[in-house]
């Protein structure tokens, strides 16, 4: 496994980060620690939560699934790099217009790096990300809240996640005006199917050393086989209008990808990991069997044909703003 710089960073993580937004929703908890345990003995040092996973059942059951998990073995947690989130709100925090209800203010950022701690069974976050930007809360008073953290040992590095370009930029500029290292990475929305965030976002992330993770690099599955395989969501009745939608596109995809011999989700992962600004994919697999294929995309060298075959199938915007759309 070759790993890779968190963006600017010294620290080296896996070039995939294991996401766990399936567990306590589509994987139960015997499951998701297979699929832990596997992680690790593959080499998969970086692991993707949020205070509010386990959709499904109760929000916070997939931080406990992490918990429960590593407790009963020290080294496991000194093994992982691990990414959690605070924005949202969580049913076991009593409603209150400051810490019950979506937002980043300084008392919810401190109370929820708790809640997370508590639920983990750790004392520290290696990176915590806000889910989600709050542009109604100054980025000093976040900073400060951060900043604490920081100073406490609870968290060690920021990241971001759902930011647009702006956003980075100027709470990079706040950071840097108070002497902080600021953000470090940026997890978006990014995969063959939607490619927005080559405009404006890329560059702004490569400008600051920001390192990219994107999250559902296979589309929530669209692009992961849907015509010939089988799954869960692939099921799930807005996936299915997407693939009614798009099926002549994905039929060129997939034959594509017989055509190269590969299978479309490790092409899918390839085609990010060719991009200097990516650090990790976040991998979302339901099975052991989806951890253990993702492995393959790191040996897969795409052939400027190729990506140019991909970019004739998948467009996206054109390139970055503003020569994609003035010039
Ligand atoms: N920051 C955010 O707002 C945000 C939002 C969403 C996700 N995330 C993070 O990103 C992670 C990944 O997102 P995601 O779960 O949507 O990722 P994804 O990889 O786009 O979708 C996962 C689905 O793809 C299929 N799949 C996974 N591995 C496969 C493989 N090797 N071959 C074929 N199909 C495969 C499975 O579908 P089937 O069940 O049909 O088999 C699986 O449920 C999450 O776990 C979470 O950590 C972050």
């Amino acid at each position: 496994m070759q790993y890779r710089k968190l963006g600017r960073t010294g620290l080296k993580v896996s070039p995939l980060c294991l996401g766990t937004m399936n567990f306590a929703w589509k994987t139960d908890e015997p499951d998701s620690r297979a699929i832990m345990n596997r992680a690790l003995e593959l080499g998969i040092n970086f692991f993707d939560t949020a205070d509010v996973y386990g959709w499904g059942g109760q929000k916070g059951d997939t931080e406990r699934f992490i918990g429960r998990w590593w407790k009963d073995d020290v080294r496991k947690r000194d093994d992982v790099i691990l990414a959690t989130k605070v924005y949202h709100a969580l049913p076991e925090t009593h409603w209150e217009p400051n810490r019950g209800t979506p937002g980043l203010s300084a008392r919810k950022i401190v109370r929820h790096c708790e809640d997370s701690l508590r639920r983990l069974q750790t004392d520290y976050i290696d990176l915590y990300q806000m889910h989600h930007v709050d542009r109604a809360c100054p980025w000093d008073e976040i900073w400060e809240a951060l900043e604490t953290l920081i100073r406490q040992g609870k968290v060690i590095y920021v990241g971001s996640s759902n930011f647009a370009a702006w956003d980075i930029a100027t709470a990079n500029q706040v950071a840097s005006r108070r002497h902080l290292t600021g953000l470090v990475s940026e997890q978006s929305l990014y995969n063959l199917d939607v490619r927005m965030i080559e405009l404006e976002l890329v560059p702004c992330c490569r400008h600051y050393g920001v390192g990219i993770i994107p999250w559902s690099p296979l589309a929530g599955g669209l692009l992961g086989g849907v015509l010939s395989g089988d799954g869960v969501r692939r099921h799930d009745p807005n996936l299915r209008k997407k693939i009614d939608a798009k099926r002549p596109q994905l039929e060129k995809w997939e034959k594509l990808c017989a055509h190269l011999g590969h299978r479309p989700a490790d092409v899918a992962l390839a085609w990010l990991l060719h991009n200097p600004v990516v650090t990790a994919p976040i991998i979302g697999p339901r099975t052991l069997q989806q951890l253990e294929q993702s492995l393959t995309a790191l040996e897969i060298r795409l052939a400027p044909e190729t990506l140019a075959q991909l970019d004739a199938i998948f467009p996206g915007p054109g390139g970055e703003a503003p020569a994609a759309y003035a010039w």
